[in-house]
């Protein structure tokens, strides 16, 4: 017997349903993915990409872990990130972060978590730099609900300083990054106005030379 024959019955019932209103889907979608979009979002059941901008599988890449980080020593989704901008070729890079993150709160906290805490440091570093204009903040929720945004925002940052994306600029590549929050509450995004077509604002700090 199959576990969670429940998934697999959900499933059998989805496919059905999907080439009942579009019999050529499934044989589109195995001949290749061409998304315009990748998505940089964050673990949470409740943040899912697709069906927050309500698009069908084949239209974002998605790459999520806890609290939309991207850090330069992650394989992980530096790797999801250059084969999304190079072999994809897609136009934008979303960050997504979200109010009331979890990974965010927590490393606001003073909680102990184990491996988790290496991971979070990160968050921890950024708050250090923001302490200030957080502790300005009247109110936890607040407080907390400011720093998924500086997170984003951190984030977007950060990808624009990957070789990946200056070396795509450079080859005049078009290819945006946006930040954006989303809001569990009402389920609606936010563009928080971060959005970088080009490397004419990097610092000259991150900017890399030929190789
Ligand atoms: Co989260």
């Amino acid at each position: 017997m199959r576990v969670l024959k429940h998934l697999f019955e959900r499933n059998a019932e989805w496919a059905a349903g999907v080439k009942k209103r579009d019999p050529g889907f499934f044989d589109r979608l195995a001949a290749q993915q061409k998304p315009a979009y990748m998505w940089i979002g964050c673990s949470d059941s409740r943040v899912p990409a697709n069906e927050i901008v309500d698009l069908p599988p084949g239209e974002v890449f998605v790459h999520r872990n806890v609290a939309n980080l991207v850090l330069h020593t992650d394989l992980n989704v530096l790797s999801a990130l250059q084969f999304a901008v190079e072999a994809l070729k897609i136009k934008h890079v979303i960050v997504c972060g979200h109010y009331g993150c979890g990974g965010v709160k927590a490393a606001m906290g003073t909680r102990s978590l184990g491996l988790m805490d290496n991971w979070l440091i990160e968050i921890k570093d950024l708050h250090q730099r923001h302490r200030a204009e957080l502790a300005a903040l009247s109110d936890a929720a607040s407080r907390l609900d400011r720093l998924c945004e500086l997170n984003v925002a951190q984030q977007v940052a950060r990808v624009c300083h990957t070789p990946i994306l200056q070396k795509a600029w450079r080859r005049g590549q078009e290819v945006s990054v946006h930040g954006w929050i989303y809001d569990l509450r009402d389920g609606l995004l936010k563009d928080l106005g971060l959005c970088v077509s080009g490397d004419k604002f990097t610092s000259p700090i991150y900017r890399l030379g030929e190789e």
